[in-house]
């Protein structure tokens, strides 16, 4: 028997379920309303991840200023002239960062990573206990020293501020850390070399040409020269990632042109660039900072270099003071 439209008796039936199933729904909201406040099955928040002091966020904010994403893709986001990045730091580690971003146009080698991981502070920030458990515990970086290093890239030198490498490596830790469930999918827009000629670099896309440095090794056999041991010292450190030997700007000053010559630093005093000055400059290199350039990019030296290696990387210094020519 069901209600004509006329039957009093069926209002309040009807009345009733309305009431019910109102109540229901106000249930079912506040349940899911309480439950979006709940941190997401145990995904990382970027709050939970941070790097030398620094936040996620912060490096997000970096990420974004020189607009990474107009090249790299990142958690689905973004171009593809460079590689993705979501993974980056998992496969690299923190030291591969901190000597690649700096001076990204060239690979970094063993040895300007391993001044990344020189004092138990930096190892203890990588969680590493070691060079090789650092290799071993960031496959790719190993790879990439091997394969690349001290070669340039293809990818510019980003004129970072202090504390600005750090805050970006905090953002790629926590990319790293993000469970994403294998999405993205792998790109198909193949390797570096296609993505290249698709960015229309036809000239860009012609093979990378391998610099002088010795991939890997460290010190390689002592030269009798000291200016030329010097010059071997500067290939395999990284130095020549940031700095060029004739008298042109890089991440850091020419190196021509500056020996025996007046030097003027960011506080507006001048200095005389003496052996002494080099050797301050390779040791302590936030003690005097060179006008026009950003203090805290160039890494120390401290303790990495022997007495007889640091004379002749600053004999090979001497040696371009004539070169003051710019190309
Ligand atoms: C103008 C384009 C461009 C911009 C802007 C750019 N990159 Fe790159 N980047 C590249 C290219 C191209 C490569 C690959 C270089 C190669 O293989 O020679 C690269 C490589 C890298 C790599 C190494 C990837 C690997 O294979 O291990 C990292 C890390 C990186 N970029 C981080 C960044 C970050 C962080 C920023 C922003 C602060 C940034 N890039 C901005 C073009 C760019
Ligand atoms: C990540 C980039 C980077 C690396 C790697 C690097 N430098 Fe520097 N260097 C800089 C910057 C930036 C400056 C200028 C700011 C300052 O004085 O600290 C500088 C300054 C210097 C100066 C003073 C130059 C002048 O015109 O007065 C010397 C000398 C120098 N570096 C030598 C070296 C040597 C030797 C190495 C390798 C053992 C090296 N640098 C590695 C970035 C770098």
């Amino acid at each position: 028997m069901s209600c004509s439209s006329e039957d009093k008796n069926c209002e309040t039936p009807r009345r009733n379920a309305a009431l019910i199933v109102l109540v229901l729904m106000a249930v079912i909201f506040l349940v899911l309303s309480a439950f979006s406040f709940v941190d997401s099955r145990g995904q990382v928040t970027p709050d939970q991840i941070s790097y030398k002091g620094f936040s996620a966020d912060e490096g997000k904010r970096v990420f974004q200023a020189y607009n990474c994403m107009g090249c790299h893709t990142i958690v689905g986001n973004g171009a593809y002239l460079g590689p993705d990045l979501t993974k980056e730091y998992k496969h690299a580690g923190p030291a591969w960062l901190e000597a690649f971003l700096p001076s990204a146009g060239s690979w970094p080698t063993a040895a300007a990573v391993r001044t990344h991981l020189a004092t138990p502070e930096q190892l203890a920030l990588a969680e590493a206990a070691s060079w090789d458990d650092y290799l071993a515990k960031y496959p790719g970086s190993g790879e990439r020293i091997e394969r690349r290093g001290g070669q340039p890239t293809h990818m510019p030198n980003l004129a970072f501020r202090e504390g600005e490498v750090a805050k970006l490596i905090a953002f790629l830790k926590y990319t790293s850390a993000m469970d994403n469930e294998g999405w993205p999918p792998a790109i198909l827009s193949g390797d570096l070399q296609r993505r290249l000629a698709l960015a229309g670099g036809a000239q860009a896309a012609a093979p990378a040409t391998s610099s002088a440095a010795a991939p890997g090794a460290a010190a390689p056999a002592v030269a009798a020269d000291p200016v030329k041991q010097g010059e071997q010292l500067v290939a395999s450190l990284g130095c020549v990632a940031c700095h060029a030997t004739d008298a042109s700007r890089k991440v850091g000053p020419g190196w021509g042109g500056v020996y025996g010559h007046e030097v003027e630093l960011a506080d507006g005093s001048k200095v005389k660039a003496d052996k002494d000055y080099l050797r301050d400059s390779i040791l302590k290199p936030n003690a005097q900072v060179v006008a026009g350039f950003p203090a805290g990019v160039m890494p120390s030296y401290e303790g990495q270099l022997k007495d007889d290696e640091l004379d002749a990387v600053v004999a090979y210094l001497a040696s371009l003071s004539d070169k003051k020519e710019q190309p």
